[in-house]
């Protein structure tokens, strides 16, 4: 894996090869020094052009945990704003050296463009771009899902060179079969197609659940069953899992059919919604979270919420993505 761009060409064995050194960062995560020399001496750059709270703080606390130096760049207060390019940008970080990339930026396929260029001669890894990706996210719900359904005990990964999968827990796992219901602005969430691609490599089945207006053209294509009714969704699929998106409403207008009325109404995890799913489905939200909008604050705060352990992932996943993409020496680890 030279770079990480999305989730769509990922492999199950990359996939689960992730999510298993992942368990392994957690393991590290736990102890009381949280860090790991396997990246000493390298730099992983930053690269934000659209805001972010939980991944860019996460990238750095996955580069820090494994020892590397971190540079990190915001558009807002810099050269971007006298009309600097995004080559220019990403070349003038990269002469303060770089051994690895993480970009965020609000137009679909930025990081592709500077994987294929060449102008940056260093592993990219996408932290989000426009509406496209957001292959870090899927991966750390996909851990999160792993670990809720699966439990976190079970065999060592191939990292250190123990077995896999055969004691039980989520080691070695895929999701196959189980049902994740994912609901609300699909048409806008880079979130929801880096989960429909990642699930179904893992084998879980997908349902969209959306206003019409928020699912887009082409959908229909997709690996996805897809609704526009919530409760008679979640009445007949009973999920495993029940993922809510955030309502990208900066992306919306008065007149957008639904309203915030309308939606929280139609399709937002409210009390009476949340309380009739059975108690062992997981609810899920990639935050940030408009709670009385799209999930109500009991859902948000219950223990069937998985909302912090995502963020607290989120770290294990990242450590996992630039320990494979920067190391070249895997028998550092651990
Ligand atoms: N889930 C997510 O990408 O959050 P941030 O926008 O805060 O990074």
């Amino acid at each position: 894996m030279r770079h990480l761009l999305s989730t769509r060409h990922l492999s199950r064995d990359a996939a689960i090869q992730i999510l298993d050194i992942a368990e392994d960062m957690a393991e590290v995560s736990n102890r009381e020094v949280k860090k790991l020399p396997t990246l000493r001496g390298k730099t992983v750059v930053n690269l934000f052009f659209e805001d972010s709270t939980r991944t860019r703080i996460s990238f750095e606390a996955a580069a820090k945990r494994l020892s590397a130096d971190v540079i990190n760049f915001s558009a807002k207060g810099s050269s971007v704003s006298k009309g600097e390019s995004l080559k220019d940008t990403a070349q003038t970080l990269a002469a303060m050296g770089a051994d690895g990339v993480v970009i965020r930026h609000q137009s679909s396929g930025a990081p592709q463009l500077l994987a294929e260029t060449g102008w940056i001669d260093a592993p990219i890894v996408n932290a989000g771009d426009g509406t496209h990706e957001h292959p870090t996210q899927a991966l750390l719900d996909a851990f999160t899902m792993r670990r809720r359904l699966f439990g976190t005990t079970g065999g060592t990964s191939g990292t250190t060179g123990g077995t896999s999968g055969t004691n039980g827990g989520s080691r070695g796992r895929d999701l196959d079969g189980i049902s994740v219901v994912i609901v609300g602005d699909i048409l806008h969430s880079r979130v929801a197609r880096s989960n429909l691609w990642l699930l179904e490599t893992l084998g879980a089945h997908v349902t969209f659940v959306a206003p019409a207006t928020l699912v887009p053209f082409g959908a229909d294509t997709w690996p996805a069953a897809i609704s526009y009714d919530l409760d008679q969704t979640l009445a007949e699929v009973k999920p495993d899992v029940v993922m809510m998106l955030r309502i990208q409403s900066e992306r919306m207008n008065a007149a957008f059919f639904p309203n915030a009325r309308e939606y929280a109404r139609e399709w937002g995890l409210d009390d009476v919604r949340f309380q009739a799913l059975a108690p062992d489905t997981i609810v899920m939200h990639p935050g940030p979270m408009n709670r009385g909008l799209e999930i109500s604050a009991a859902a948000a705060d219950s223990a069937q919420s998985t909302v912090l352990e995502q963020v607290t992932n989120g770290v294990s996943i990242r450590m996992a993505v630039l320990y494979l993409l920067l190391s070249g020496d895997r028998e550092a680890l651990l």
